[in-house]
């Protein structure tokens, strides 16, 4: 049932921690080229979805596929070589190594010429990692740490990229650089499924968005009609 022109198709997925159930026949399909965003409280399940897509935690039932191929039960790094990467939530960066070993590992599956043609774009996208090469991960500012986060994801020339709540905690100047991000990897190519608290802005560039709450879809549609829609104005954006 994956749609041409679908990047993701995400079919009535099922995913248990022990006896817990924490996704509830969740369904959610990223277009080509298409920003989609997944919106909710802390706990509804929006984590367990982005680590299951990218093969982290495993279903129970339901199917994951990838332009057309289904990647259910596929290894994460089989599933990164196919296209598909993911900044983690919380920014996770290898905090000894250096800002170059950290976007080295991200391309490592890369020829060499694919590598260097790549990691210069990934420099020209995010210029400060660029003076930072040689210095500690762990050194970096946490917004600093977010941008070489979404640049070892980007070394692996990903179709679709997941973003796990990529503006949390950060200044608001960050905050409007990453969102800046968002539009331009999209523009050269590459599909986003994002996840945000920052719902306000998520819905400004998303073409698409999916509300959860207790591990289920409840509402969706285009971005514009949320942003305008009763229940996410009073959920989320604060009755304004
Ligand atoms: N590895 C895990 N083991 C057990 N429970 C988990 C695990 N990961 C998430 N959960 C539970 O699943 C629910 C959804 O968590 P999560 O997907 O992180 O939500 P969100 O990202 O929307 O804040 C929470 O109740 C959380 O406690
Ligand atoms: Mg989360």
């Amino acid at each position: 049932m994956n749609a041409p022109g679908s990047a993701l198709s995400v079919e009535r997925l099922v995913v248990s921690m022990g006896a817990q159930q924490i996704l509830h026949e969740v369904s959610v399909t990223v277009p080509e080229r298409g920003i989609v965003t997944v919106l909710g409280a802390n706990g509804v399940g929006k984590t367990t979805l982005m680590r299951t897509v990218s093969g982290v935690y495993r279903a129970s039932s339901g199917r994951v596929v990838f332009h057309g191929q289904d990647i259910t039960a596929q290894a994460s790094h089989r599933i990164v070589a196919l296209g598909l990467a993911q900044a983690p939530e919380g920014r996770q960066v290898f905090a000894s190594m250096s800002v170059r070993e950290n976007l080295l590992l991200g391309g490592a599956m890369l020829g060499r010429e694919d590598f260097d043609a790549t990691f210069a774009q990934v420099l020209d996208r995010f210029p400060v990692l660029r003076q930072r090469l040689g210095q500690q991960a762990g050194s970096l500012s946490g917004g600093e740490q977010q941008m070489l986060c979404i640049g070892r994801a980007l070394m692996s020339r990903p179709r679709l990229l997941l973003l796990d709540e990529p503006s949390l905690g950060l200044a608001p100047k960050i905050v409007r650089q990453i969102f800046e991000l968002v539009t331009s990897i999209r523009a050269a190519g590459t599909a986003i499924l994002l996840v945000e608290q920052n719902v306000r802005q998520a819905l400004k560039v998303a073409d698409y968005g999916y509300v959860m709450e207790g591990g289920r879809i409840v509402l969706e549609g285009p971005g514009a009609e949320l942003r305008d829609d009763a229940r996410v104005r009073d959920a989320y954006l604060g009755g304004a």
